[in-house]
């Protein structure tokens, strides 16, 4: 359940010691608009804007809970604004959480910047915090990889795959170590989930959802059933979908009315699941020529950056546009044309 208003106020009311799993992603410092009384921070203001949230998460997480925070940096007047790693220098001297760990997001489909001296930007942060390591929840077992079949192969060339000893959920469980489990590895600390495009109906538009996979991946490591995960940021409710699937109890608070009513909706499945949208090429009278998943999908086909047009698309800011001389709709994916994917 989402519940309307702010969450420095709404997690006040919350007891101590009672949520497992604490995982959001705040606005960023920088120019994503998610409605007329949400305020954006500069870069300059953020740690004094967030990190009061950080005192309550503490106190509101069991020992054993974890709060997982994707966020990720902005680029202003050609430099890098290191606010993220004050944010992490500061919690750590000014709030009781312990940072655990880093990972960084892979995104699939990042989008273009355009700028020719700077790389695609295609990674985000996700940083670990808990309360305690020693109580921690960790279920590295529900998350194990296949084993790539390079591996295979040369885990078989040297004989250190050993059939004995029983499995369960692909973990080995006769005292050695997890690179004899013949069919599973350790994830890395990089993940490769999606990127969700624009959630959209026809009266909701949310800039910056989560993907599913996001949620699912973290609540199924660091969680049992039954257990309660709080998204302080909840936006449209992704969080809350992941765990009405995965029998978690679910808390969101969320700033913006009409959010909070598509999530619910959403997640109590009353036919608001966002469509997938794709973005079809026209010619100048109107004619169909191709779909394509991704603004990376365009870019490799044409050999060329697309950038603003294509953010905005996908943000759900615009729904056509023209470029290079063709006529580009943002439309629901009838699952025929899409062959130009940017995987
Ligand atoms: C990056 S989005 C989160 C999206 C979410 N993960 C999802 O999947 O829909 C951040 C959200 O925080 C909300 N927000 C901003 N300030 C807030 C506040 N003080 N309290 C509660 N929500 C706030 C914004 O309206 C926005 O929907």
């Amino acid at each position: 359940m989402i519940l309307e208003g702010d969450c420095f106020e709404l997690i006040k009311q919350q007891p101590d010691n009672s949520v497992d799993l604490i995982i959001t992603s705040p606005p960023y410092a920088d120019i994503v608009n998610y409605g007329k009384n949400i305020s954006i921070q500069k870069p300059a203001d953020y740690c004094d804007w967030l990190l009061p949230l950080f005192d309550d998460i503490y106190r509101v997480l069991k020992p054993s809970g974890s709060f997982i925070l994707n966020i990720n940096d902005t680029c202003k007047g050609g430099y890098r604004n290191p606010f993220i790693y004050e944010l992490i220098y500061r919690s750590q001297k000014e709030t009781k959480l312990k940072f655990y760990d880093t990972y960084i997001w892979h995104k699939r489909n990042g989008i273009p910047n355009g700028s020719l001296k700077r790389f695609r930007n295609t990674t985000e942060f996700i940083f670990h915090f808990v309360k305690n390591q020693k109580e921690l929840k960790f279920y590295m077992d529900k998350v194990l990889q296949d084993t790539n079949i390079e591996t295979k192969k040369r885990f078989e060339r040297n004989g250190l795959f050993k059939p004995q000893g029983e499995v369960i959920d692909g973990v080995r469980i006769n005292g050695e170590r997890d690179l004899i489990v013949k069919d599973k590895v350790r994830p890395d600390n990089v993940f490769r989930f999606s990127t969700a495009g624009a959630a959209r109906d026809n009266t909701i538009k949310h800039p910056a959802p989560f993907h599913k996979q996001f949620p699912t991946y973290f609540i199924n490591l660091l969680t049992d059933e039954g257990d309660i995960v709080l998204d302080v940021f909840a936006g449209i409710g992704t969080t809350g979908l992941a765990c009405k699937e995965l029998n978690r109890g679910f808390i969101g608070y969320e700033l913006n009315p009409k959010y909070v009513e598509f999530g619910n909706k959403r997640i109590s499945g009353q036919g608001y699941e966002a469509e997938e949208y794709v973005i079809n090429q026209y010619d100048g009278e109107g004619n169909f020529i191709q779909s394509f998943d991704s603004p990376i999908a365009i870019e490799k086909h044409f050999g060329k950056p697309c950038v603003n047009n294509i953010k905005n698309i996908l943000r759900g800011f615009k729904r056509n546009f023209t470029l290079w001389g063709y006529e580009w709709k943002l439309e629901k994916n009838n699952f025929e044309n899409t062959n130009n994917k940017s995987i």
